[in-house]
């Protein structure tokens, strides 16, 4: 078996990392599948509670694997390949993702980083969708997802000249949630998961849910479903947990019931 993507477990968190380095961690085949069997495994595991998605230090993921996947496509291969299904299974993981983003975050790269519920970057982190360099325009969400993110005419901007967005502007424009120093950034965003991982477990899942909703509905759709997650989440004895530790002035311990 290849090991394009290696996980690593620290409960409650677990890291998946992509593992091509001598190709700037380029999404091939075997990639997307180990990434969707890593994560699907972790989603079933209730030991698991924030899962960090990451590259190495130069590349979080330089996009596609231009050479392996697109030299000799054709709209009829590139149909068979049926990529939607793996990217489709990736946006339904419910445990919450964090992409923790060093170097490039480029075409599929930063449509990974964008199906995660949280993008943090090292300052060394370089966004973009340079897909119109190679006569195409990006295919795995890119043009929905940033343009939700950022807005059109930023959007448009970014994808019309497949221009590099540095991690400062990333968090300016809202693609970034935090900017880490470059030496501490993996420590950073483990710690970040860690602390997502502290929280009530289904009721982080239905928070995921409900502010995907609010790209992905309308207002009184959003407001139906957040108002009814809300009303659902006082049955969870993590409510009855986060309440009696306010008013005891305790540190409360959630068990995803
Ligand atoms: N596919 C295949 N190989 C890639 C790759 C990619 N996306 N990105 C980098 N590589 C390879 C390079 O060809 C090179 O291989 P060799 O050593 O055999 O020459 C190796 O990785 C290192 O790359 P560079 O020497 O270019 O390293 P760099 O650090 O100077 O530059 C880079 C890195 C800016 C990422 C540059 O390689 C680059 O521009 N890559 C292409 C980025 C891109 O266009 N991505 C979009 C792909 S299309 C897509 O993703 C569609 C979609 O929506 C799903």
């Amino acid at each position: 078996m290849p090991n394009t993507v290696i996980v690593t477990r620290e409960e409650p968190i677990a890291v998946v990392q992509i593992n091509r380095p001598e190709v700037r961690n380029a999404l091939n085949d075997e990639v997307m599948s180990e990434l969707v069997a890593a994560t699907r495994r972790l989603d079933d595991d209730e030991a698991i509670r924030c899962i960090v998605i990451t590259g190495d230090e130069k590349a979080f993921c330089a996009g596609a694997d231009i050479k392996e996947e697109f030299v000799k496509a054709t709209p009829v291969s590139m149909l068979a390949h049926d990529l939607t299904s793996q990217w489709e299974a990736l946006r339904h993981i419910r445990t919450p993702l964090v992409a923790a983003v060093s170097g490039y975050a480029l075409g599929g790269g930063c449509e990974l980083a964008m199906i995660c519920d949280v993008i943090v970057a090292s300052e060394t982190a370089r966004f973009g969708q340079p897909e119109i360099n190679l006569g195409i325009i990006p295919g795995a969400g890119g043009t929905q997802r940033l343009t939700r993110a950022v807005g059109k005419y930023v959007a448009n901007e970014i994808i019309l000249t497949g221009r590099f967005v540095s991690a400062a502007e990333a968090k300016a424009i809202g693609l970034a949630a935090q900017v880490y120093p470059a030496a501490t950034w993996l420590e950073d965003a483990k710690a970040l998961a860690r602390t997502i991982a502290e929280k009530p477990p289904v009721a982080a899942r239905l928070a995921t849910e409900a502010v995907d909703l609010a790209w992905n509905s309308t207002l009184d759709a959003g407001l139906e479903f957040e108002r009814k997650a809300f009303y659902l989440l006082f049955a969870t004895e993590d409510k009855k947990e986060g309440v009696d530790a306010f008013v005891n002035k305790r540190k409360a311990v959630f068990k995803g019931k």
